[in-house]
């Protein structure tokens, strides 16, 4: 026997303590965003289970607040925002507007929650009338450069009503550069961007635009949205968002692209966020329903996995839950 070169894995995995001590990668509260759906209404009782994503609900402000509430007792350090208005159009108005659901959801959070970090997600097709991200013109091309103007009074306007992180998710060449002059110019030079610098054109949002209300009404995103199929093109958009000022690079989905999100972590030094969508989490649901699979054990292994591919921040529909884990 070659003692030398005989190498005894096994030695630190015999006791609980040992294996915790060689432990490389854990997860902490304050590594996690958990998604809300805002819905602007009159039922302040409003709170819709979402079809495609069991245990998440679409929420009238009131019911929101409670949610909220009941998550940040358990730890709960941040959130990201989508909102439904009630009105759609062309433009997204209500995307911008001061009075609009998700700028009226930042009020009521930072107001009672003011430590809480409240992320906006920050793009149009939650308000236009086609579901696109941006300006449509006749015969259906999503507009770049008229949109930019529309996405950065969006960011302002969420940032006035106190949002601490703007996260925009829309694709659109140019509108970190966009965002941060609006900003700036503002007087908000303090307040970070989220970029979703790296986000595929990815069957895994599905459940998402019912939840949202988002399916587009023709076409799809691809003009604007990446080719899932890319990697080094990932590396380009982070590049250019890093230089357009982004504060914090995210990835898009998560599970599938945690390949991109290693290339980004040894490349760039920025903080690096990854998005647990959701055809991610209601894989996972429907396979738990079903007693297929130990529901803790594997979004704790993906939360993990997210870690040592090297993000910092794990935004994630299991947060509520994964806090609750934590604290047992
Ligand atoms: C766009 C947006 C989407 C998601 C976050 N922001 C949907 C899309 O690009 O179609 C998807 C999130 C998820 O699937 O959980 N505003």
């Amino acid at each position: 026997m070659l003692d030398s070169d005989f190498h005894r894995g096994r030695r630190l995995r015999m006791k609980p303590g040992v294996r915790a001590m060689v432990r490389e990668n854990e997860i902490r509260p304050a590594d996690l965003v958990m998604p809300y759906f805002v819905v602007e209404t009159d039922d302040a009782g409003f709170r819709k289970p979402i079809g495609s994503m069991p245990g998440q609900f679409q929420l009238s402000l009131q019911q929101l607040e409670k949610q909220v509430a009941a998550a940040v007792k358990n730890g709960l350090q941040s959130v990201l925002l989508f909102g439904i208005p009630k009105e759609k159009d062309e433009q997204g108005s209500q995307a911008y507007a001061d009075e609009g659901i998700v700028q009226e959801a930042v009020r009521r959070l930072k107001d009672r929650f003011p430590e809480l970090v409240v992320i906006t997600d920050v793009c149009l097709c939650e308000y236009t009338s086609h579901g696109h991200c941006g300006i449509v013109q006749k015969g259906g091309e999503i507009l770049n450069d008229p949109t930019l103007d529309l996405l950065a009074q969006a960011a302002l306007s969420h940032v006035r009503a106190g949002a601490d992180i703007v996260a925009p998710s829309d694709m659109m060449d140019g509108r970190i550069l966009a965002l941060r002059e609006t900003l700036d110019d503002n007087g908000f030079a303090s307040t970070p961007i989220m970029s979703y610098a790296v986000k595929y054109a990815s069957a895994f949002y599905g459940p998402f635009r019912e939840a949202a209300d988002s399916t587009p009404k023709f076409g799809d995103r691809k003009t604007h949205q990446m080719d899932p199929a890319n990697s080094r093109e990932a590396l380009r958009e982070a590049a250019a968002d890093l230089d357009e000022g982004a504060d914090i690079l995210m990835v898009k989905p998560g599970l599938p692209y945690l390949d991109i999100i290693r290339q980004l972590r040894d490349t760039f030094d920025a903080p690096i966020a990854a998005y647990n969508v959701s055809g991610e989490y209601s894989m996972v649901k429907a396979a738990a329903q079903n007693g297929w699979v130990d529901e803790e054990r594997m979004v704790m292994e993906m939360m993990t996995s997210f870690k040592r591919a090297g993000s910092d921040i794990i935004l994630t529909y299991f947060a509520e839950d994964v806090l609750g884990w934590l604290n047992k």
